[in-house]
């Protein structure tokens, strides 16, 4: 039997639902019930009814369908597939900055751990940052993990004083500006569309700074027939597959986060088989992380 034969059918008798994030190998996004970015996959997590959810993606992404849902088993078919921008900052680092900024409301980009999001105020995702920067009931914010986000929130909230921590993607670190300025001339007629963990230099420059579900989005509801697409290379499979009348292009050379690219049919086969590999999340931690999460949705 095939890999997608064996997790069809454990997933009927563990009521399971496999989720996996828009970086995932086609094959992984092909036998998912959903693909999407940071923010949609949440919010599923939140609202299935599924008892197992098997999260394709990296660890922090499993950690906060967990802490939505602690009722749910959450497994991660790859332990070690993490994200090095969300072991960028520790919670020693976070408590003194928080100590030396009192008056600060704390925002941290989902891509972070349990033990920050449950330091923090409120979260935020690529697609809603800037709203949720804008709307928090404090002049002064201190952002984390991302600077380049960090960057584009500042920019686009004047009116507050954002402290940006110093992590950044080392994935989205490697598009330049010499790319960009190489697509353009390229591809004239194309819309340049680029992840705001992208360098500022290049988030200055695109057509539009968006998610990746954003991504998918723009290119259906714009006119322009031709994208460069500046983040991860998993998003030209769901790019070409949901809107085939266009074209796509990647910004430079093709960048892979090696994390993502873990994860394979048979891992998520296995993941079903042996019901592994568990999240667990302090109860304590866990508490404070969701209201953190939860609060997000008030400040939109
Ligand atoms: P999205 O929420 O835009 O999918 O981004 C997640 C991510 O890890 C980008 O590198
Ligand atoms: Fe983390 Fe970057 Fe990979 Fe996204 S692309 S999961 S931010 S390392």
């Amino acid at each position: 039997m095939s890999d997608a034969t064996i997790i069809s059918a454990r997933k009927d008798v563990l009521n399971a639902v496999i989720l996996a994030h828009n970086y995932q190998i086609p094959e992984v996004q092909g036998i998912a019930d959903v693909s999407g970015d940071s923010l949609e996959l949440a919010k599923i997590s939140k609202d299935s009814t599924a008892d197992v959810i098997v999260f394709c993606g990296v660890r922090f992404m499993a950690e906060t369908a967990k802490i939505l849902s602690p009722r749910k088993t959450v497994l991660l078919p790859v332990l070690s597939a993490g994200c090095p921008l969300a072991d960028m900052i520790t919670p020693a680092a976070l408590k003194r900055l928080q100590r030396e900024n009192p008056d600060a409301w704390t925002v941290s980009y989902v891509n972070s751990s349990a033990e920050i999001k449950a330091l923090s105020d409120v979260c935020c995702t690529s697609s809603n940052a800037v709203k949720v920067v804008r709307n928090v009931p404090a002049r002064r914010v201190i952002f984390v993990p991302d600077r380049n986000l960090g960057w584009w929130v500042a920019r686009n909230v004047p009116e507050k004083e954002i402290l940006v921590w110093e992590g950044c993607c080392n994935v989205h670190e490697q598009f330049s500006p010499d790319e960009l300025q190489e697509a353009r001339e390229n591809f004239p007629d194309a819309e340049i569309l680029v992840h705001p963990e992208c360098r500022k230099e290049l988030l200055e420059r695109a057509d539009a700074v968006l998610s990746t579900s954003g991504m998918l989005r723009r290119a259906k509801e714009s006119a322009a027939r031709r994208f460069v697409i500046g983040t991860e290379e998993g998003m030209l499979y769901r790019l070409r597959r949901e809107s085939p009348e266009k074209e796509f292009f990647p910004l430079g050379s093709k960048r892979i986060c090696a994390d993502m690219k873990q994860t394979t049919l048979r891992q998520v086969r296995e993941s079903l088989e042996r019901q592994r590999h568990e999240i667990v999340i302090p109860p304590e931690t866990g508490d404070s992380a969701r209201t953190a999460l939860e609060r997000m949705v008030q400040y939109l």
